[in-house]
């Protein structure tokens, strides 16, 4: 079996735990953290809990997924990163996204880039999966960069049916035609 789990300089990728919880339920009720995802409106503990649920779901089934990201030096968990299936949005399946999602202290020190980056060589070298994308929306600069810094280029712009904002779609570049 693939080890999920990745040590980067400063972080540790992994799956998720019990203890993950209220730290994630957290990050996920801060509103500058959540401007850009959705509607941009928090979420709840039970909410946080579920979507810890449907990552390790994930994980289970399709054998890639979201990693719970640890600061090794604190042990504390920041955030997420890794792939996932963007069901949300149906034209840009059978694509795979890379996301990313950090509580707010963590953020300005690269963490973000650190992790996301380990990620995606995970997906492209351990997995094979070549066919992946980052999406944001509009404004979300910093998401943007982390995409540019990982060697994602432009694919287009179109709008997330589930909340009408608009979205941007990078791309690995093996995938443009
Ligand atoms: C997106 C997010 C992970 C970035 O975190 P971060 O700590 O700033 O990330 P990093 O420190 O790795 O740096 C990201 C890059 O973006 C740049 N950046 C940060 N904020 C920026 C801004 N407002 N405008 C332009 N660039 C910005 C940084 O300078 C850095 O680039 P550099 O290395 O060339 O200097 C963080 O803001 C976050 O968790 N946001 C909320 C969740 C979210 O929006 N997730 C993505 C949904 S698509």
């Amino acid at each position: 079996m693939i080890h999920q789990k990745i040590d980067t300089e400063r972080l540790r990728l992994r799956r998720w735990k019990r203890e993950d919880h209220a730290p994630f339920a957290e990050l996920c009720s801060d509103p500058y953290v959540m401007q850009f995802i959705g509607n941009g409106s928090t979420r709840t503990a039970e909410q946080a809990g579920r979507s810890i649920a449907s990552f390790e779901r994930e994980w289970d089934e399709k054998g890639y997924g979201l990693f719970a990201v640890e600061e090794k030096r604190t042990g504390d968990l920041i955030g997420f990163t890794g792939l996932s299936r963007p069901d949300f949005l149906p034209e840009i399946l059978p694509s795979i996204e890379i996301g990313w999602r950090f509580s707010r202290p963590s953020w300005g020190k690269g963490h973000a880039s650190e992790a996301a980056a380990a990620a995606l060589s995970f997906g492209v070298t351990e997995l094979g999966i070549s066919d992946i994308v980052s999406i944001c929306q509009i404004g979300n600069r910093a998401s943007v960069r982390i995409m540019q810094k990982l060697g994602m280029v432009f694919d287009r712009e179109t709008i997330d049916p589930t909340c009408g904002r608009e979205i941007e779609v990078y791309r690995l570049p093996e995938q443009l035609e």
